[in-house]
């Protein structure tokens, strides 16, 4: 939960206050969400983070102007919480209710720092990359965009995390891999670079190609079906081997996305790229697509670590430029599971 306050002087919000309660380490074991879990927790924990947040920020939540919550995508019982929350305050305190996408909330998150007005948003190429998501996006101003390249199957952060779990590593699978990456030989193995010439995605064949890998380079028959619940490698992997392939697959990933989002910057004659999304925090990603878009004359921008993965900071964020903006919701806005960014 988060409270923002937005600066005359265009000197971008001042952040009053942002509590985040974690659930990975109740999801870990499953390796992955469990919506189920996810929701009865929010329920939980959303009215005690309320509380320290607005005592953090230490205003008088009566003086807050707009409410705003997450509309989707994502899951409904997670969604339905904190929309719940957010409209029950609008109308307790008179004031207006702010539907946000989730998407939205990535894209704007590289100007958070920037200016806070509608003007700092520039027309720019924006990558989303995160579990769920992975999009190329051409940014004309706020509230006006334009899908140019999406995923066919897994997103790039899906595939992070289906390869870490092959690899019994802990979920979320990304800063795991990311860790092991770390001084290994991204030219080791040889794993594909998919369709190329598209502007949409596809890492599925990725994520398959590593999976037949891993018995050649153990040499002997795996089956992950065993394994749904990884607590250990189901075969033990040389450090170094291990190493070299998540350098492999990590570069494997980083070629398609640095390619793509350069491609379309060129396409589209931008002179601005921007990367968001939890998979935005590795940062042998940001050092190469930061070196292309220098070598290739664009000014690049990304979300500072904290704002890359979920949080609500990127949510109260695009509420307050839409609220600059003049846009506004209903309290009977419905939440949509499956939300378009356009
Ligand atoms: O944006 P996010 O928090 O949630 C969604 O909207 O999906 O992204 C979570 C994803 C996970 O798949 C996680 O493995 C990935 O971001 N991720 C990373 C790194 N940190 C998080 N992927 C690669 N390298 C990282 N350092
Ligand atoms: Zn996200």
């Amino acid at each position: 939960m988060a409270i923002l306050r937005g600066r005359d002087d265009r000197s971008g919000p001042e952040l009053l206050a942002s509590e985040v309660a974690s659930q990975i380490a109740e999801h870990e074991k499953y390796g992955g969400i469990v919506p189920e879990i996810a929701s009865r927790n929010h329920l939980v924990y959303a009215p005690r983070l309320l509380n320290s947040t607005a005592k953090a920020s230490k205003i008088d939540l009566s003086d807050v102007d707009t409410f705003a919550a997450t509309s989707g995508p994502g899951l409904a019982s997670s969604l339905m919480v904190g929309a719940s929350i957010a409209k029950g305050l609008a109308i307790g305190f008179g004031k207006p209710y702010l539907a946000i996408n989730h998407l939205e909330g990535h894209l704007l998150s590289p100007f958070f720092s920037g200016a806070d007005g509608e003007a700092g948003i520039r027309p720019n190429v924006s990558l989303i990359v995160s579990g769920g998501h992975t999009m190329l996006v051409r940014v004309h101003a706020l509230c006006d965009y334009q899908v140019i390249g999406r995923t066919v199957d897994d997103a790039a952060g899906e595939a992070f995390d289906k390869v870490a779990k092959m690899l019994g590593l802990a979920y979320p699978g990304g800063p795991e891999i990311e860790k092991l990456a770390r001084g290994g030989d991204p030219n080791r193995f040889d794993l594909p670079r998919s369709i190329l010439g598209s502007e949409n995605f596809s890492f599925s064949g990725l994520k398959t190609a590593v999976r037949y890998l891993l018995p050649k380079i153990v040499g002997r028959f795996y089956e992950p079906r065993k394994h749904r619940v990884l607590t250990e490698t189901p075969y033990k992997l040389d450090e170094r081997v291990l190493s070299d392939l998540c350098a492999s697959f990590q570069q494997a990933i980083i070629d398609v996305l640095v390619t793509k989002t350069i491609a379309t910057a060129q396409k589209y004659d931008v002179d601005l790229v921007t990367i968001s999304g939890g998979v935005s925090c590795n940062q042998e990603l940001r050092r190469q697509l930061h070196e292309a878009c220098s070598r290739n004359g664009f000014e690049f921008k990304n979300a500072e670590p904290s704002l890359c993965t979920d949080n609500a900071v990127m949510i109260a964020f695009a509420a307050l430029l839409r609220l600059l903006a003049g846009f506004e919701s209903k309290v009977t806005e419905e939440i949509d599971p499956n939300l378009g960014l356009v």
